[in-house]
Order: structure tokens, then sequence, then C-alpha cells
């Protein structure tokens, strides 16, 4: 239901304009995105969504300056990032912003503890500080007796919680899901869900990818993507919400 809701009024941290993506396939170019203008303010919880191939995946990479946009502006925290050299955008990469991928991406060799303290390591936290943080990130998602397991030896939810974990520790200030639930059954999902939930009131700002609408519905604000383009932005009440507001 789209009906007036609270509309976000913190800095804008994320700043497109006019963004597009072009890739090349051989011979032939594929349009990622097709100039995506989007403005984001700290603490929103927004959601993506749009069918397979819309530029969901690409859009997520320029967001966590993963990759760069074939034209177009993107402004972070008021900065041009095209401006940045290689060690601010490690930095904003490494500080600002925790990557949470569908796939999990942990190593699999490495217990839960270790692959949370990948990237302090990458900060250059020292040993004991870092051991410390993770075993502290791992309880904040509730795998405090799950330290010296290893991926294979937790479940999917386990597993994505660890990544939630990896994401956190370097106290981000925004969380980039792309599907985090993809690969759960819907009450894992639900639970992960719930952890962004719990991220969100205490400040972050949210961006997550779905194709589900149930898990969509968790956001304040939803952009549909098709064919690399926005074709709707709304900001939308939480379904228990919608009493606060009145219907049209
Ligand atoms: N690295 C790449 N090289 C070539 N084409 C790509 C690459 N990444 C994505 N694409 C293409 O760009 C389009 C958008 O992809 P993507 O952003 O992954 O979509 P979504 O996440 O919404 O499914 C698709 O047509 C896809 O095939
Ligand atoms: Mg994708």
């Amino acid at each position: 239901m789209r009906v007036g809701a609270i509309r976000p009024h913190g800095p804008v941290v994320i700043d497109i304009q006019n963004i597009s993506k072009d890739y090349l396939m051989g011979e032939e170019v594929v349009h990622a995105l097709r100039g995506v203008s989007l403005r984001i303010h700290r603490n929103e919880y927004l959601a993506i969504m749009g069918p397979s191939g819309s530029g969901k995946s690409t859009l997520m990479n320029m967001l966590g300056c993963l990759d760069t946009p074939t034209s177009g502006r993107y402004n972070f925290n008021g900065r041009n990032v095209a401006e940045m050299t290689d060690d601010e955008l490690a930095e904003i990469r490494n500080r600002e912003i925790g990557f949470v991928f569908q796939t999990f991406n942990l190593l699999p060799r490495s217990t839960s503890l270790r692959n949370v303290e990948l990237p302090l390591i990458y900060a250059g936290v020292d040993p004991a500080t870092r051991e410390e943080m993770a075993a502290n990130a791992l309880r904040e998602v509730g795998l405090g007796d799950r330290m010296q397991h290893k991926p294979n030896e937790l479940s999917g939810g386990q597993r994505q919680r660890v990544a939630i974990a990896r994401a956190l520790v370097n106290n981000p200030s925004i969380i980039l899901a792309d599907e985090p639930t993809g690969n759960l059954d819907s009450k894992t999902g639900e639970e992960i869900i719930v952890l962004l939930e719990v991220l969100y009131q205490r400040g972050n700002t949210i961006i997550l990818v779905t194709h589900e609408p149930d898990i969509a519905a968790h956001a304040r604000r939803a952009v549909h993507l098709r064919d690399g383009l926005i074709e709707s932005d709304d900001y939308v009440p939480l379904v228990d919400e919608e009493f606060a507001f009145e219907p049209r």
C-alpha cells in the first residue's frame, strides 16, 4: 500500500546522479545501468527490487565502491568518489560499508572467528583487539557458541550470520546486503531480516537487494529497477504500521 510514510531527514550519505554502467561482452555492449539517480539518507532502510538482470547487483557494486560507473556521478558523504585515491576508497570499503552476499563468501577452511577477523586484518588492527572485536560481533548475531566452527559445520542461516558479523565488525554505518536470504529457507531468512531490523534501529543505513516481496516489506523505501532504470521509488509504511495511516 502506498501511503504517505515518514521520510528520512538525516544527512545524505549516498548521492548518485545519472549513473550508467556498460559491460563489454566480446563485440556486444551490455547496458547494465542506463542513467540511475538515487539519494539515500543516513539511517534509511531501502529495498532494491527488480527482475533478474535488471541491474541490482551492478548498482550495489557501485554503491559499495567495488566498481566504477561508465558515466555519471557518485558522491559519498558529499565527496566525489571518482576523485578519491585508492587508499581513500579502501578506507570507505573497510570502515563505512559492510557487505553481505547471497553466497555468504566465507573462507571455507577458517573458523567463524577467523572469518570475522578478516576485515580487521586489512584494517591493521592488532591480533588481541581483533579477536575480541570478532568475538563480540559473533555474540551480537547470536553465535557466541559457534566461534570455532568452520562454515561446513554451520547451517545456512548460521553461515549468513557469520557473514553479517563480519560485515559489522568494523562498525560500518552502511550495510549493503545483496539477496542475503536468497539461499535460505523462509524461516531462516526471517531471522536474517530480524537482525537487519535491529541494525537499522541502532542507526545503521540498510540497503537490501531482494526479489521477495515478503522480505522487501521490512524496508521503509522500495526502489524498483527494470532494464537498468529506476521504475519506481516509494516510501512505504511497515505492514503493522498501516493502521497509523489513512488509506487512500
Ligand atoms: N561482469 C559482467 N560482465 C558482463 N555483463 C555483466 C556483468 N555483470 C552483470 N552483467 C550484465 O548486466 C546486467 C545486469 O546484471 P546484474 O546487475 O547482475 O543484475 P541483477 O543483480 O538485477 O540480476 C545483466 O544483463 C548481466 O548479464
Ligand atoms: Mg544480482
